[in-house]
């Protein structure tokens, strides 16, 4: 099992870039498979998880190749794909899983999705009642509707679809199956969350229709071949943003990242929170990207709860964290998604900051974190977890005393190169000489 040890830092001042979406890298290469000619996909994150993708794409007859890491081209094949042999191994990926369930649900072959002993336990029903609604044959073959995925595909139908949750894996499921079926179907969601599918349908001139938390797709349309350029993972910048954002005399800029508006929420939080921070979007070319400057300073607690959690729900373990470098009590509700990603996170996060010694209270669904106290270094688990390893290593940075954090083999699911980016960044301090390109507008 591998660890790491961190200690605590004094000010961070660096300008870094951080890898591709893993959100988006996954639906990229599924829709360029689907198209109907050679797409060039750059930036792409080369983690575990996407890679899954990668590979269980290439197992349905898409040909792809990756010159260098981060760039893929894949030979679309007009929405043919060839039966697999053998299954499908989804590793660590939800996303995998729950996207390919929906595309392979269309197709006329039979196909078994497995995962590791993490994704073994998170809820598939979800995804099965939506698509069994559309005539698809599936079946969990793991205790309590748990993977592993079979799937018999055939002929499906049209569906409008109210999903009881807000989850973009369920709306893009049932997006991709419908792009199968005769008509147009539709999914509605109790609240917002990311549209990345929906950008890249677009991108890929198949058009959804958006209106409010309903997006309607018509099927038996073939993706047009183009290129997609990937930003880079804002889930994956926020560790840095709060790092930053909490040490006072800290100068953070982090360049070419996403900023659709589903994904942005970490900003208005730590804005909220009194975050010295600044974003300019500088491209628009299928989803914004652009920079985010922040000044470090004192933060104070704040209420993170209802329709802003779909929006922030991968980013809440190191808000979590923010919340105990805070004055004041954080309180996180309406979360209890949190309770079936890689590991329950909000047990997680409860473990964790007791450990170092914040009182934090546990509810069904949140926490309520009593922050400023000084954080005490201390031996972490990551539960298997690579956001609760890489939230706690940011924890690691603010507290006296050595934190070690076990399990740290589960990082490069999302952030393959975090410690590196962790090691230049505490690195940079020793030697402040560098000059950072501040943003123009940042009052200083
Ligand atoms: C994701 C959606 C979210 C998120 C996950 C990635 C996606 O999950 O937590 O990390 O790429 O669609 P849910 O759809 O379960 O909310």
């Amino acid at each position: 099992m591998g660890s790491w040890t961190i200690e605590q830092t004094p000010s961070i001042q660096a300008e870094i870039t951080v890898p591709g979406d893993k959100s988006i890298s996954h639906r990229a290469v599924i829709l360029a498979g689907l198209s109907n000619g050679t797409c060039v996909i750059t930036g792409f994150l080369p983690s575990e998880d996407c890679l899954c993708t990668a590979n269980a794409m290439r197992a349905l007859g898409i040909e792809i190749e990756q010159p260098e890491p981060t760039t893929l081209i894949v030979h679309g094949r007009k929405r043919q794909l060839s039966a697999p042999v053998g299954d499908i191994d989804c590793g660590n990926s939800g996303t995998t899983m729950r996207l390919l369930a929906g595309l392979l649900a269309a197709q006329p072959f039979k196909s078994r999705l497995v995962g590791d002993a993490s994704l073994s336990r998170r809820p598939i029903k979800r995804i099965i009642a939506p698509l069994t609604q559309m005539g698809a044959k599936l079946h969990a073959e793991g205790p309590n509707n748990s993977s592993p995925l079979v799937i018999e595909g055939g002929e499906l139908h049209a569906i409008d679809y109210i999903s009881p949750v807000a989850s973009a894996q369920v709306k893009s499921a049932i997006l991709l199956a419908s792009l199968f079926c005769k008509g147009k179907s539709s999914v509605t969601e109790p609240l917002q969350s990311r549209n990345h599918t929906e950008r890249m349908l677009s991108w890929f001139l198949v058009r959804p229709q958006v209106e409010e938390l309903t997006v309607s797709l018509v099927g038996e349309q073939t993706p047009e071949s183009r290129d997609f350029r990937v930003p880079g993972d804002i889930s994956s910048a926020a560790f840095w943003l709060v790092a930053a954002a909490a040490k006072p005399g800290s100068h953070l800029l982090v360049k070419n990242v996403g900023l659709n508006e589903t994904r942005t929420g970490v900003l208005g939080v730590l804005i909220r929170m009194g975050a010295h921070l600044h974003e300019v979007v500088e491209i628009e070319e299928g989803e914004p990207s652009g920079a985010v400057e922040i000044r470090g300073g004192k933060l104070k607690g704040t209420e993170i709860r209802g329709k802003e959690i779909p929006n922030v729900i991968d980013e809440l373990p190191i808000l979590a964290v923010a919340g105990a470098l805070a004055s004041g009590v954080t309180v996180i509700a309406d979360a209890a998604e949190l309770r079936v990603k890689e590991t329950d996170r909000l047990a997680a996060i409860v473990t964790n900051l007791r450990a170092m010694g914040v009182q934090v209270d546990e509810t069904d669904d949140g926490l309520q974190i009593h922050g400023g106290t000084p954080l005490r270094g201390a031996r972490l688990s990551s539960f298997g977890d690579h956001r609760i390893a890489m939230a706690f290593a940011i924890a690691g940075l603010f507290a006296e005393g050595e934190t070690v954090i076990d399990g740290v083999e589960c990082v490069p699911t999302s952030y393959p190169n975090f410690f590196e980016t962790l090691q230049h960044i505490t690195r940079e301090r020793q030697s402040q000489t560098r000059v950072i390109e501040s943003l123009p507008t940042l009052e200083k």
